[in-house]
């Protein structure tokens, strides 16, 4: 990668045992067996804390998959009409919502959607908490904004300053919690449960009269919870405690840890060129397929290929579209690259399907499931030329 960007590490992930020979590429492949390891990590913090961990759409909304997700999970956590109506439609567990801002039409279909509906502000509340009042079956919450930083990229801080995510203390109106069930904060994005402990501190410690008055807190998301390393314990002794401390319910609402290290983008070389290194051009971008890798930014992990330098041939990997810095970064590998080779991006899962785009009139990759007992992959979904003409007019 170029200029002065900070380019972050991968989260540490384990290679998958998938033989990805003759898929036809770009596609993204997602392991069933990856997927039910997390799911029974996050099921067995379930039952050991004593909460509830839905699956946040944002991230991982691979809808053929919900049946699987919803043998271990308790719900979704979505942040439009559609993502819960995906939710209802294909999982029907829990749905929550929570979105910065609501359109009172948005609202309206909301509601017949979701048990819980969290706010952003009192002003939304003020203004259409009635809506809410007239849908006796729905919860309503409001975000609170902590105040505390642990994300280091101001990109993906919740709690910077000026955030415009969640309430801060001295904003929160107590004279308008009637109708209020609940409080929600998400601060953390691919921390540990230590980045949770300090902000639980504060949060406690700033909300404390707040917390005495609601049933249900949602802690939010960017628990990283199936990360080789992740202290499950601490976790689990962080919602036990606050749970007998204050006697509400407790929901986590990762999207990342159902989905991390579970799927790969498998892609092919279409050409090589060289202008002052050696170029390789994918049927991927990362503009396109990885956004998060020119947003974070960071540097994807592909299979048996190291650092520049590190092997005898080093290529710039580069993707279809028209943007210069289409260039998902500079690798190497044992042998030449030949037209046609295949390359596998690791832990592709998450974050990509959800945020991919058409841009060029690039196609999209197609989705499969690898089905690790009789090793056999599944395309269920290909794209074409339709996916790219309807989103136009
Ligand atoms: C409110 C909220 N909940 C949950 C999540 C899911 O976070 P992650 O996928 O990092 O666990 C996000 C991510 O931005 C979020 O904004």
């Amino acid at each position: 990668m170029t200029g002065t960007r900070v380019v972050h590490a991968p989260p540490a992930t384990r290679p998958l045992d998938i033989d990805v020979s003759g898929v036809d590429t770009p596609a993204y492949i997602v392991d069933l067996g990856a997927l039910r390891r997390n799911l029974q990590i996050l099921a067995d913090v379930q039952a050991q804390a004593g909460c509830k961990v839905l699956l946040a759409l944002k991230g991982f909304a691979m809808w053929s998959l919900f049946p699987v997700i919803g043998e271990y999970l308790s719900g979704i956590a979505a942040s439009s009409v559609a993502e819960a109506r995906l939710g209802r439609e294909e999982m029907n567990k829990e749905v929550h919502a929570y979105a910065p801002a609501y359109s009172p039409a948005e609202l309206a279909e909301i509601l017949t959607l979701v048990d819980h509906v969290v706010f952003n502000s009192f002003s939304q509340w003020e203004r259409l908490g009635e809506m809410v009042r007239a849908a006796p079956a729905v919860r309503a919450g409001m975000r609170v904004n902590p105040q505390h930083s642990e994300v280091e990229v101001p990109l993906y801080d919740p709690a910077a300053p000026g955030s415009r995510l969640g309430v801060p203390h001295a904003g929160f109106r107590p004279d308008l919690m009637d109708g209020l069930t609940g409080l929600h904060f998400h601060t953390l994005c691919e921390l540990g449960a230590d980045a949770l402990q300090r902000t639980l501190a504060v949060f406690e410690d700033r909300f404390a009269r707040e917390i005495a008055r609601v049933e249900w807190v949602n802690f939010g998301g960017g628990h990283h919870i199936t990360r080789p390393g992740y202290d499950l314990d601490l976790l689990v002794g962080l919602v036990s405690g606050f749970r007998a401390r204050h006697g509400v319910d407790v929901y986590l609402e990762p999207g990342e840890a159902i989905a991390l290290g579970t799927g790969v983008l498998v892609t092919s070389v279409l050409d090589l060129v060289h202008n002052d290194v050696d170029i390789a051009l994918l049927d991927t971008s990362a503009t396109a397929h990885m956004p998060d890798v020119l947003e974070m930014p960071y540097r994807p992990v592909i299979e048996g290929a190291g650092e520049p330098g590190e092997h005898a041939h080093t290529y710039r990997l580069g993707g279809l579209t028209c943007l210069a810095g289409d260039v998902i970064g500079d690798y190497s590998f044992p042998r030449r690259l030949q037209i046609g080779d295949q390359l596998v991006f690791r832990d592709m899962a998450h974050y990509t399907m959800v945020k991919n785009t058409t841009f060029n009139g690039v196609r999209l990759p197609s989705i499969a499931i690898h089905d690790p007992a009789d090793r056999s992959i599944r395309v269920v979904r290909r794209f074409g030329y339709d996916d790219y003409k309807n989103r136009l007019s």
